[in-house]
């Protein structure tokens, strides 16, 4: 615990607990726009805007994420502060002048216009990022991100492409306080024409709250029984009383780590696309049998890769595979981290593991890996396919456990790395 004093008063919090927290535990009123207690913290609209002051010093911060700590004093509503939040809005203000949320807090805080001209923005998106995180956070979709840098910023699926993994749920649109995100009617017309008979899964069941049911409305949701009930019973968007996608974090599969947000290749290597490229590396399952990497050759910067051309050769005790890449395009960016510490392959896959970024040929292509419950069904089957062998192949000692903890199986394996690459690489 800490003791840290909020306009004159003192009081004893967890340490690292947001300011804003505190402060609306004591009946502050702080205005917030790109929070919501069920997302992560974004610091993007800094309405929030606190004064906090230690050792003589004082500074501003944002307070949904300020960590409380020992001895700081806090103003919420300083002369500093305020006329900090009053210019926030008059800026938000210029950028979209018509949105009525913005007029209130204008008025909250005594401002009639903005002084500030700027180009309004096209679709009154204040970029706080409520539909992003949650998209990412609470549906697990991660159709949706930011693209673009500085004025160019902007909202929208990966290479603006219509986001198969999109489940249409609109619980983007519901949380946009601007009105600005519009993608549910679109994307449930996309579904009504490419989704038909047993396929017809109802929103509710994409999102993971239902098991099993066809939609028999034709994805008009607005008069449909059971989308009621939900709104009925719970009040908000569903997917904020449910919260299923906390759930889709990284979890343990068959001994190999499975991780929901990532797309999957037959060839085991994994992508995560941005706004310009796709991010791969070796999956976990492929990564471990390598048997700790100590080479790896990757192409140079601006090399174009054909799809099921070769993406890398990774070496492990003189042995040799080649990773053959999911997609075609120009290698933008290669990891050198791991062309100097290839074992970084093996112990650490999906984060300072990664290989390349490749700006793909057709974006449109990384529809055409594995994502999804496709994805995880797939992986599932992969892993126990793998198991299998391992049994035929070392009966004794069990391969149950941890692979690279036993090395009599590590010995086994080296044995059989012409049929492990087969199976791994598709080759
Ligand atoms: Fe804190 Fe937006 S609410 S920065």
């Amino acid at each position: 615990m800490v003791t840290l004093t909020i306009n004159g008063k003192k009081v004893k919090a967890k340490e690292n607990t947001p300011l804003l927290e505190i402060a609306r535990k004591m009946s502050i009123a702080i205005p917030t726009l790109c929070y919501h207690p069920d997302l992560s913290p974004h610091g993007s609209c800094r309405l929030c805007t606190v004064e906090i002051s230690k050792n003589g010093i004082s500074r501003m911060v944002t307070a949904c994420n300020y960590p409380a700590q020992e001895g700081i004093k806090v103003e919420t509503h300083s002369k500093r502060v305020l006329q900090a939040r009053r210019v926030l809005v008059e800026l938000l203000l210029a950028r979209c002048p018509n949105v009525p949320f913005l007029k209130k807090f204008a008025k909250e805080l005594g401002v009639k216009a903005s002084p500030f001209t700027t180009k309004a923005s096209e679709n009154d998106c204040i970029l706080c990022g409520l539909c992003v995180r949650t998209c990412h956070e609470l549906v697990g979709a991660n159709a949706i991100g930011f693209s673009m840098r500085g004025t160019q910023k902007k909202i929208g699926t990966p290479f603006e492409i219509d986001s198969e993994r999109c489940v249409a749920c609109g619980a983007c649109e519901y949380i946009c306080p601007t009105g600005a995100i519009k993608m549910e009617v679109d994307r449930l017309r996309k579904i009504r024409t490419s989704e038909t008979g047993t396929l017809r899964h109802c929103r509710y069941m994409r999102m993971g709250l239902i098991d099993f049911m066809i939609c028999s409305n034709g994805f008009e949701c607005w008069r449909c029984d059971v989308d009621q009930m939900m709104e009925d019973r719970f009040g908000t968007h569903p997917i904020f009383a449910l919260k299923p996608g906390k759930e889709k974090e990284p979890f343990p599969m068959n001994g190999f780590t499975f991780h929901p947000e990532l797309f999957y290749s037959e060839g085991h290597v994994w992508g995560k696309p941005s706004d310009q490229w796709i991010r791969l590396g070796l999956d976990e399952m492929a990564s471990l049998l390598t048997l700790k990497a100590d080479g790896l050759h990757l192409p140079p910067v601006g090399s174009p890769i054909q799809e099921k051309g070769v993406l890398a050769e990774i070496s492990a005790s003189g042995r040799k595979a080649k990773i053959l890449s999911p997609l075609s395009g120009v290698v933008s960016a290669i990891n050198h981290e791991v062309v100097e510490n290839p074992s970084l392959v093996w112990r650490d896959p999906y984060r300072r593991g990664w290989l390349i970024l490749l700006t793909p040929d057709q974006p449109e292509e990384i529809s055409n890996l594995l994502s999804g419950l496709k994805a995880r069904e797939w992986y599932s089957k992969q892993t126990l396919n793998l198991f299998n062998h391992l049994v035929r192949w070392a009966p004794n000692p069990s391969p149950k456990g941890d692979l690279l903890e036993n090395s009599s199986l590590r010995e086994i394996l080296r044995g059989k790395w012409e049929k492990l690459e087969k199976i791994l690489f598709k080759h």
